[in-house]
């Protein structure tokens, strides 16, 4: 994380930084759920990696939409 940037560059940062994490818990959670042979619980990891992958776009989202003239996506 960028540090003595000010508030802004901080949020956009954290927001980044959660978004890394959600990505991150989205694949694993795509990995499980392609090789669990049950399919119960193959479809609950599936579930689990599309909300994953929601929270992931979120954070995204609101960094490049509050981050003002930080550039987001070249921070990422
Ligand atoms: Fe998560």
């Amino acid at each position: 994380m960028n540090k003595g940037g000010g508030r802004l560059q901080s949020m956009v940062d954290r927001l980044l930084f959660s978004a890394m994490i959600e990505a991150r818990s989205c694949d694993r959670f795509k990995l499980l759920s392609a090789e669990i042979k049950d399919p119960e619980l193959s479809m609950f990891y599936y579930i689990l990696m599309i909300s994953e992958a929601g929270r992931y776009n979120t954070f995204n989202r609101f960094a490049r939409k509050y981050g003002q003239k930080i550039d987001a996506y070249k921070r990422w």
